[in-house]
């Protein structure tokens, strides 16, 4: 097809499948090594991703209407102020959405640059299939012009998978501070990634949480409805189902603080009663005693001037910080 990019045209839907759901084909030979890894280390952790199976993406979304968890709300209240700002910014440009979940906050970006007369050409990343799927539909019910090219992938895999862009330029979205899972190494690392898959002069739009008071931060993972404890007991289900495991999640609770020194967020599950625990499919036994944590997210709460120096750093030249009047919350856009 010849690129007209300015004129309109039907919406179209493609979804493609990088990761096996099912652990148990061959094709995936490295999944769940960093299960094993995490299980196997003092102390124990389990990578953040494993949060997301198709319940796990649902509680995730119920999370982010808690009247406790503010960052969502509050991220959507900056994008729903400055997305023209943004889209004025970079012109007609492809939208590429790591984690995309619901994608409801991607929306304001959305109605932005139709507001402009640009076309909409959304790329949907994210490991949880049913949520991609959904939402996908959906923009394309909503957006009658959009064109959704999802991914169902990790982020290392989908960034290194990148096709070029029919439009002048393309922003990859990294909203919701996801990037507070990541420890400082894996930061950079990441940073890399990201400027590896795009062309100079294009763009990153980077949503980060940022430092506030102890008792806000811990009201937020530990909401009174319990529904984040529901999301990080259900880490095991997913485990169990993936892996042919026997978690028990009755014999774990919730435990979430706010760790001062490295201003950050811990989420561990606690082991109530020493028992030993099989996950099938990797060939792995577990031994957990009581009182014993499993470290299952870092949830890191930044400092708008230094992340800032190291976007620069990493070659992610940031061009604009827009932040809510309360600065609990900040997005970045940056340009290679
Ligand atoms: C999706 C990683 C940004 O760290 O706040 C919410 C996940 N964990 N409640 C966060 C989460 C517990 C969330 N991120």
């Amino acid at each position: 097809m010849s690129p007209k990019p300015y004129s309109r045209q039907e919406g179209s839907l493609q979804i493609k499948l990088l990761i096996d759901l099912c652990a148990t084909s061959e094709s995936e030979t490295s999944a769940g090594s960093d299960v094993i890894w995490g299980l196997t280390q003092t102390p124990k952790s389990l990578p953040p991703k494993y949060f997301y199976d198709d319940l796990g993406s649902a509680l995730f979304e119920k999370i982010c209407d808690l009247p406790e968890y503010y960052p969502t709300r509050t991220e959507a209240e900056i994008l729903h102020q400055y997305a023209g700002e943004i889209a004025r910014i970079t012109g007609a440009c492809e939208l590429a959405e790591l984690g995309s979940g619901s994608s409801t906050k991607t929306r304001l970006l959305l109605d932005a640059y139709d507001a402009l007369g640009y076309p909409l050409h959304y790329l949907p990343i994210d490991v949880s299939a049913g949520i991609l799927e959904s939402s996908a539909q959906q923009l394309l019910a909503e957006y009658p012009s959009i064109q959704v090219q999802g991914l169902v992938s990790t982020y290392e895999l989908a960034l290194k998978q990148l096709t070029p862009t029919q439009l002048p330029t393309r922003m990859i979205c990294f909203l919701g501070s996801t990037l507070g899972n990541l420890n400082s190494q894996e930061c950079d690392l990441f940073f890399s990634q990201i400027t590896g898959a795009l062309a100079v002069g294009e763009y990153f739009l980077l949503g980060v949480d940022l430092q506030k008071p102890k008792e806000l931060l811990e009201a937020a993972y530990n909401d009174s409805q319990g529904v984040t404890a529901q999301f990080n007991l259900n880490v095991l289900e997913h485990l169990n189902q993936r892996f042919q495991g026997n978690f028990n999640p009755l014999l774990f609770e919730h435990w979430a603080f706010y760790n001062q020194q490295k201003h950050q967020i811990e989420m561990h599950l606690r082991c109530l009663h020493s028992h030993t625990v099989r996950l099938e499919a990797l060939d792995l036994t577990v031994k957990l005693e009581s009182g014993e944590t499993i470290m299952t997210e870092i949830s890191r709460k930044f400092d708008p001037s230094i992340i800032q120096q190291e976007l620069q750093a990493q070659g992610l030249k940031p061009l604009q910080f827009w932040t809510d009047p309360q600065q609990w919350f900040g997005l970045i856009l940056c340009q290679v």
